[in-house]
């Protein structure tokens, strides 16, 4: 376990954003519903943004739901939102309480109204702080932010630039994510932040994602350190 300690000098990602899979399969091991493993998912959720803010990451995104995760069965979906509805306010006070700013991205339209009310009151709250942040992807999927953007840019009938077109992203003014981890075995982004990840590392893990432990994740952080991020020039420009 110690051969993953962060150590000085280690490089530590500046954004980490996260696919958090395999919740079902978690439980259904267990012989459990698949809420108990969105449930345990959401305290794993909440330890590692405590413990990536403590190792000096500014911001953590989470892919909580996709839009197609929508078409999932009724009572999957009301257990997510009554965890929303039950522990949102208080687990995301205690990140937030640090001085990080919470964002919800994607369509929170698509969930019942007292939902969408307890996401923005939490958003709300955190509004005044800078340079450390949260965001949820909730009813999210990449094509429709990028599609959001390019109708958001037609409303100003402007010519856009990379950087412009950027800042109508739900994530404009952070820096794009350095790592995403991805847990659960699968090894594909399905619709996560397809504008932001053109340069990030890409982390897969084999465990499930209620025990991917802080460990796991000082792990992935030591990974990622150890990476030559060349951004398309050569090694003799770097
Ligand atoms: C994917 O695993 C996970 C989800 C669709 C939900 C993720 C949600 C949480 C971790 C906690 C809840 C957080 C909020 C903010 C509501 P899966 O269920 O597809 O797992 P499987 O691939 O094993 O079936």
């Amino acid at each position: 376990m110690g051969g993953n300690k962060i150590k000085e000098g280690t490089n530590i990602p500046a954004h980490i954003a996260i696919i958090m899979d395999g919740n079902g399969r978690w439980a259904k091991k267990r012989l459990m519903p698949r809420s108990f493993g969105h449930r345990q998912g959401m305290e794993r959720m909440v330890g590692l943004m405590e413990h990536a803010f403590d190792v000096g990451v500014s911001y953590v995104t989470v892919y909580a739901l996709s839009t197609e995760n929508l078409k999932r069965p009724k009572e999957e979906l009301e257990g997510l939102y009554n965890l929303i509805r039950k522990h949102f306010t208080e687990y995301m006070g205690r990140v937030c309480a640090r001085g990080v700013r919470l964002r919800v991205i994607g369509d929170i339209s698509l969930l019942p109204e007292d939902v969408q009310e307890v996401l923005r009151d939490s958003e709300a709250k955190t509004a005044c702080y800078e340079g450390k942040g949260i965001n949820i992807a909730l009813c999210y999927g990449g094509r429709a932010e990028i599609v959001r953007a390019a109708n958001l840019a037609i409303e100003r009938g402007e010519a856009v630039t990379e950087e412009s077109f950027d800042s109508l992203m739900y994530t404009g003014g952070q820096p794009d994510p350095d790592l995403i981890i991805r847990t659960g075995k699968e090894v594909r982004l399905s619709n996560f932040l397809l504008w932001q990840a053109a340069y990030a590392e890409l982390y897969f893990s084999d465990k499930m994602f209620p025990e991917f432990s802080d460990r796991d994740l000082d792990k992935a952080i030591v990974w990622f350190s150890g990476r030559t991020r060349r951004f398309g020039k050569t090694d003799e420009q770097l």
